[in-house]
């Protein structure tokens, strides 16, 4: 789960979360939106990345990236805990008020995608 910031952000046009939300076991989009979406002015920007959901047919995605050497039964779980399409990720932002306006698809891997979301109301 993600936890509340401990300290609460105030007069923020743009928040910026990179390499961080499904790395937080149990945490989703939506949690995001949730806890930090409030803080953005109106008119401001969430600026993310997230892992794409076609990393979910790629071999070993299941796996930890560290354990590949290791034995499947020896392997931890994924460091990437969620996956989300543009689509899914467009319709998480607008239920909090938010425009998905910018996408880049990054050739990483595990592939990801970065957004920009316009705080509309
Ligand atoms: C992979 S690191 C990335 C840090 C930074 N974004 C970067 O790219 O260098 C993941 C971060 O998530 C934070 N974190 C772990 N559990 C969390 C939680 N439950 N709520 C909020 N942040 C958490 C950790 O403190 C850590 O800084």
């Amino acid at each position: 789960m993600l936890y509340p910031p401990k300290f609460l952000p105030e007069n923020v046009d743009v928040l910026l979360s990179v390499n961080w939300l499904y790395h937080i076991p149990g945490a989703s989009l939506d949690d995001m939106f949730n806890v930090y979406g409030e803080y953005v002015n109106p008119g401001g920007y969430m600026a993310f990345d997230c892992i794409s959901a076609r990393y979910n047919s790629k071999p070993n995605n299941t796996y930890h990236t560290a354990d590949l050497r290791l034995p499947p039964a020896k392997r931890r779980p994924s460091e990437y805990t969620f996956r989300m399409t543009s689509r899914e990720v467009e319709n998480c932002a607008s239920k909090y008020g938010y425009v998905v306006q910018k996408k880049r698809e990054l050739r990483t891997s595990p592939p990801r995608n970065v957004y920009i979301a316009k705080r509309c109301f």
